[in-house]
């Protein structure tokens, strides 16, 4: 049995909002190269341009660098804590430790009182894993600070916040030079540990895929980072003629690696789809008007937007009437509420071929106390297809558009190119690299070569990749 004209006329309706073609996406990846060009000669941040941040990361790894480093890895709701040996044949040991952040520290009123608290936490696992430091005139450790949000970077181990993302909100810290705060909160603890370097998890991403990649076994070039997770952003290495804003770097400096923070991408919604829903989600955020795209992309996002076209359904009278009459005039709470319908739970919904959609009946009753019937549990369905498909075509864009660019790096080199991925969304997410394969073949950007992309997986990127920057030092 399908759904009531009624109900097939209004999923039908949204799930229109939700389509894109070819044509669109040829025509975003060319205003997605545009864009770039715009933000790597753009000498001041704006709201109307991609951010494009140089970060003093000037080579990738070559795979043969060696040594013990720290990394400290702050980016969305967890705090990582990691000691990489690096063993100069492209592996390494990691020993690490995860802290939940306090969601009190997320929305606090001081810069310190969350940096205080990373400072601990690194404290803490130094004294498990490394006692050999925690004496003092210890063994002084260099750490890399994976630090993912918008930072102006002015050195390796210099930069300041142009402002927070995802769920972090801490006013005071804005402008200021978070290496600093990081290092002047050690330095209280009097610990061995000296912040040498500054980088987004999409450059450790990038380098430590890059580190254990071995283009001689694997026939590809390392090109991008790029994370899709509660947030969505990439990395990749420009040429220095390519990055007109930057000035004074060391002669000889043949390019270097850039932050796009492509969740700005189009904040001014030139092309982007914009769906009442869409703009519902934004004004629910704490940066209203900013990373517009990671908004229709992200993890963080994805579920939010169900969550709202949900509700706007109710409105209309088309679902949950019953549930809404049986509970005498109310919903359940994790579905009125903003930011509780988790993206897991999309990916569960996506890939439900049970008999009446059974198993999303109890994902939908154990996540969100929602008893759902068959008919709303299609709609579910439908629309978490709808909006998951967008997010992978939408991704694909900025994957095709830089490797349009950079594939002149690598014109005289035959291998293939590949892109070293980190993020729940893009691990898990059901379907979700074949999708983005999907439009990225769409919009064809190695078009007459005989090269191929593959997106590989880059596990604990960020944290090794950070070590990684940090070896770069003197
Ligand atoms: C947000 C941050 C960016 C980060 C991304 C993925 O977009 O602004 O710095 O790389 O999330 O974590």
């Amino acid at each position: 049995m399908g759904l009531s004209e009624k109900l097939e006329v209004a999923v039908r309706d949204i799930e229109n909002q939700f389509y894109l073609d070819d044509d669109f996406l040829i025509k975003a990846s060319d205003f997605f190269e545009k864009s770039m060009k715009q933000g790597l000669a753009a000498s001041k941040p704006s709201k109307e341009c991609m951010p494009m941040i140089p970060t003093y990361v000037t080579s990738l790894p070559t795979g043969k660098e060696k040594g013990l480093y720290l990394a400290a890895d702050l980016g969305g709701t967890n705090f990582r804590v990691c000691s990489v040996d690096l063993k100069g044949d492209h592996t390494f040991d990691l020993k690490q430790s995860k802290y939940k952040i306090p969601s009190e520290l997320m929305h606090g009123k001081k810069a310190d009182e969350l940096f205080h608290y990373l400072a601990t936490k690194i404290n803490d696992f130094l004294c498990e894993h490394h006692q050999e430091t925690t004496q003092k005139n210890g063994k002084t450790l260099k750490l890399g600070f994976t630090f993912s949000f918008p930072v102006e970077q002015t050195a390796l181990d210099k930069g300041t916040l142009l402002r927070w993302t995802k769920s972090f909100d801490i006013p005071d810290t804005v402008g200021r030079d978070v290496v600093q705060l990081l290092q002047a909160n050690l330095t209280v603890l009097e610990a061995n540990v000296k912040v040498v370097a500054l980088a987004n998890d999409t450059v450790g991403t990038l380098l430590s895929r890059a580190y254990a990649n071995n283009p001689e076994y694997t026939h590809a070039n390392t090109v991008i980072g790029l994370i899709l997770g509660t947030g969505t952003n990439g990395a990749y290495y420009a040429t220095i003629d390519d990055i007109p804003k930057l000035k004074g770097v060391p002669e000889g400096t043949k390019g270097m690696v850039i932050n796009t923070e492509w969740g700005s991408f189009d904040n001014t919604l030139e092309i982007l789809p914009d769906t009442i829903f869409d703009q519902i989600v934004d004004s629910e955020t704490t940066n209203k008007g900013y990373h517009m795209f990671e908004k229709r992309v992200s993890g963080l996002f994805l579920g939010e937007i169900l969550r709202v076209a949900l509700l706007d359904m109710f409105e209309k009278g088309l679902i949950f009437q019953d549930l809404y009459k049986a509970r005498g005039g109310s919903l359940p709470h994790r579905l009125v509420e903003p930011w509780l319908l988790d993206s897991e739970v999309l990916s569960y919904i996506q890939i439900d071929d049970s008999t009446n959609l059974k198993m999303s009946e109890l994902i939908l009753q154990n996540t969100l106390r929602l008893p759902t019937n068959e008919d709303e549990r299609i709609v579910i369905q439908r629309l978490t297809r709808a909006i998951s498909k967008r997010a992978s075509q939408l991704a694909a864009i900025p994957i095709a558009s830089i490797v349009r660019v950079v594939k002149e790096q690598w014109k005289g080199d035959n291998r293939d190119l590949e892109i070293g991925c980190d993020g729940s969304v893009i691990e898990f997410y059901p379907g979700f690299r074949d999708a983005i394969m999907k439009s990225f073949n769409v919009i064809d950007p190695l078009k007459g070569s005989n090269k191929k992309v593959h997106l590989k997986i880059a596990k604990d990127g960020s944290g090794v990749g950070a070590a990684l920057v940090a070896a770069t030092t003197e």
